[in-house]
């Protein structure tokens, strides 16, 4: 964890200083930043907030959700493409945040299951606004699918789009291809869902003619191509990105009732200090130079981008105890509440709600679950806090309480949605 995150602090006796004032840590932001030497997201004191409670919570900033939708349609909006934004729900299902969106009306929902269909649907989405693709689809699932026949669905196999043609001959379908090139953030392959080893995402170019040929007994019209080749990407990846976009047209120049492209989601947000945020300028450029003038609109499910930095995980200091020569910090929550730290070595970066003065220490923060990976940070600077002071953990918007386990029964934890 970078040094340059540390926050600072007032000298002893004193009342702590804005840290924005003196060292602005990376990830601040107008919404995200110390008022008077206490955290705030949005309107909300995170030290107060965390006290009402009770911590560990899930806290999420809804209108933070609609800026960052609203940053994507404006880059959109000047492709001159059609397009259309699909949340993607696996990021975040809060049910209130989905109802939020639903009634904004600025975006759909991407779904991978039927679960998240009843759930998409129970929380005022239609049909016509959601968008499904996943893989490994059984029996059970397909008949679910095919008893709406108003959702958008991406076949991700020659098998499943061989059933989805015995279940509703006629239908108009997408596919989802796999480009063969994958993108994500850097240094982690597992966040890369193409590239130089097969994966199981999706239908290689060598297999189109199949699944032409599949469609065409079925009477299946093949009108949309689907691809996520990977998560997380930022600027340093755009050229990579323009790459993906290049290997669809391969499948795009042998499909010609194709009317839209889904380029997934991954578009990635700042985890570390040195990160770039991607300039979505350049992103949506790539897009308008890959697809514009052939008569195709574009989809784009985004599920980090829209959430992430819009939610942080209220937790508190449990204990502070050198071990060796690392100075321990124990929070009260594990990684079990927050898996891509642990997972994918994406940090959600923890924040004193209210720093201390002092000089910063460097420390080692662990969770409350007996998993030795169980580490929010190590060698992490930040002022000395004491047992009850509330610390964030930032970023933890997405892939945090959609994807929590019960591990060692410390699962059940609280979540917030801020409405202003
Ligand atoms: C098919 C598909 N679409 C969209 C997403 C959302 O990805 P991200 O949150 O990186 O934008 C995923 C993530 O796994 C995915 O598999």
């Amino acid at each position: 964890m970078s040094e340059a995150s540390a926050t600072t602090t007032a000298p002893a006796g004193t009342r702590p200083r804005d840290p924005a004032a003196h060292d602005t840590p990376w990830w601040q932001r107008d919404d995200l930043t110390y008022r008077e030497g206490r955290l705030h997201l949005g309107t909300a004191d995170l030290d107060a907030l965390a006290r009402k409670v009770e911590t560990p919570a899930y806290v999420l900033r809804a209108p933070r959700v609609v800026d960052n939708l609203t940053r994507l349609g404006r880059a959109l909006d000047g492709t001159g493409l059609g397009y259309r934004i699909y949340y993607a729900i696996k990021a975040n299902r809060t049910p209130q945040l989905l109802s939020h969106l639903a009634a904004q009306g600025m975006c759909g929902a991407d779904i991978c299951s039927p679960n998240e269909l009843m759930h998409t649907l129970a929380s005022g989405f239609r049909e016509e606004d959601i968008s499904f693709t996943a893989g490994s689809l059984s029996p059970a699932d397909m008949a679910v699918l095919a008893r709406f026949d108003g959702i958008n669905i991406n076949l991700d196999s020659l098998t499943a789009l061989r059933r989805i043609g015995e279940l509703c001959p006629g239908r108009e379908v997408g596919i989802r291809i796999n480009p063969d090139v994958g993108i994500g953030y850097t240094g982690n392959d597992l966040l890369q869902y193409s590239g130089e080893e097969a994966t199981k995402f999706g239908i290689y170019l060598d297999r189109l003619p199949e699944a032409i040929e599949i469609a065409r007994t079925a009477g299946l019209k093949i009108t949309r191509i689907h691809f996520h080749a990977g998560s997380g990407y930022l600027d340093r990846e755009l050229i990579q990105f323009a790459r993906v976009l290049e290997a669809s047209l391969a499948f795009v120049d042998q499909l010609p009732d194709l009317t839209e492209v889904n380029i997934g989601g991954g578009l990635g947000l700042p985890h570390k200090a040195d990160d770039k945020p991607l300039d979505l300028d350049r992103w949506a450029s790539a897009v308008a130079a890959a697809y514009g003038g052939r008569g195709l609109s574009v989809a784009v499910e985004p599920g980090d981008f829209l959430v992430k930095d819009a939610g942080v995980l209220l937790t508190r200091v449990t204990y502070s105890e050198r071990r060796k020569d690392v100075e321990f910090l124990g929070l009260d929550a594990g990684f079990n509440l927050a898996m891509e730290p642990a997972f994918y070595g994406l940090p959600c970066e923890p924040v004193a709600a209210v720093p201390r003065p002092g000089a910063p220490r460097s420390y080692t923060v662990a969770g409350n679950v007996n998993e030795a990976l169980d580490k929010w940070a190590e060698d992490h600077a930040m002022p000395p806090p004491e047992e009850g002071d509330v610390i964030a953990l930032i970023n933890a918007g997405g892939y945090a309480a959609s994807m929590r386990s019960d591990h060692c029964m410390r699962g059940d934890v609280r979540e917030v949605l801020l409405l202003d």
